[in-house]
């Protein structure tokens, strides 16, 4: 196979491995909290403590974990491939940058981000922000919210991920169920334009009838055995 641009989709499996919790099956995110409660602009009108009081606790975790092999061979595979390359993930956590990623896009967002919805500016966040943050561009205090996508909401840099995907000759999903679109839609769209598709989870995923090939097992196992495959 003639691979030259590789597209790169990753979700929730690839960062258990560092340890932080998946949203589906046992131990979920979605198990403990109802998506409608914590993750959705409705949510935020009606309850914004509750729903910053969630991404505070999961802001606060990403200083007790830390990135995996699956993340520092995905970053090795981004500095030494000289062809077209792109990581999209639908992580918010900041541990695909911390392993030294640089051809990143974050489409659901980040928790080390924040959103001033009085001027419309986007700027780095650690620690809490709770409901009485104040903007460090505007300096309005209550109007900073997470700057993650939540349900009802568009992901970021769609354009720039639909024309990668366009231009792909190897599409490999790493770590997703495969439920929540448009992420789920990726590898229809890269399959038609003629990429060959990996998907590499513990489990086939919602959409694993539409992939060439299907790896079974821990990302930390299976990503860095795949990143020596393609830079041999
Ligand atoms: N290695 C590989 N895969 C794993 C591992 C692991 N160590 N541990 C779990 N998995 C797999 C699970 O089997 C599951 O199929 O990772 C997948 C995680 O699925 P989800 O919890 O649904 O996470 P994700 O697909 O990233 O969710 C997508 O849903 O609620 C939203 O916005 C949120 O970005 C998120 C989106």
């Amino acid at each position: 196979m003639d691979v030259r641009n590789i597209v790169i989709l990753t979700g929730a499996g690839i960062s258990a491995d560092s340890g932080l919790a998946t949203f589906r099956g046992a131990d979920g995110l979605w198990e403990g909290h109802h998506v409608e409660d914590v993750a959705t602009p409705e949510a935020y009108r009606r309850d914004p403590a509750l729903v910053h009081q969630f991404y505070d606790a999961r802001r606060a975790r990403l200083s007790e974990v830390e990135p995996n092999a699956a993340h520092h061979a995905l970053a090795r595979l981004d500095a030494e491939w000289p062809g077209e390359l792109l990581i999209v993930t639908q992580n918010v956590d900041d541990l695909h940058e911390r392993a030294g990623a640089k051809r990143l896009l974050h489409m659901h967002g980040e928790l080390t981000s924040g959103w001033c919805l009085a001027c419309d500016q986007r700027f780095s966040w650690s620690g809490p922000m709770g409901e009485g943050a104040s903007c460090p561009s505007c300096q309005t205090t209550g109007q900073v919210r997470p700057d993650i996508v939540w349900f009802g909401e568009m992901p970021y840099d769609m354009e720039r991920i639909d024309a990668a995907l366009r231009n792909a000759d190897l599409f490999v999903s790493i770590g997703t169920s495969g439920a929540v679109y448009p992420a789920a839609g990726f590898v229809q769209s890269a399959r038609y334009c003629g990429a060959h598709c990996i998907e590499m989870n513990l489990e086939p995923s919602q959409g694993s009838l539409f992939f060439n090939e299907t790896r079974l097992g821990r990302a930390r196992d299976l990503v860095p055995e795949w990143v020596e495959e393609v830079l041999a």
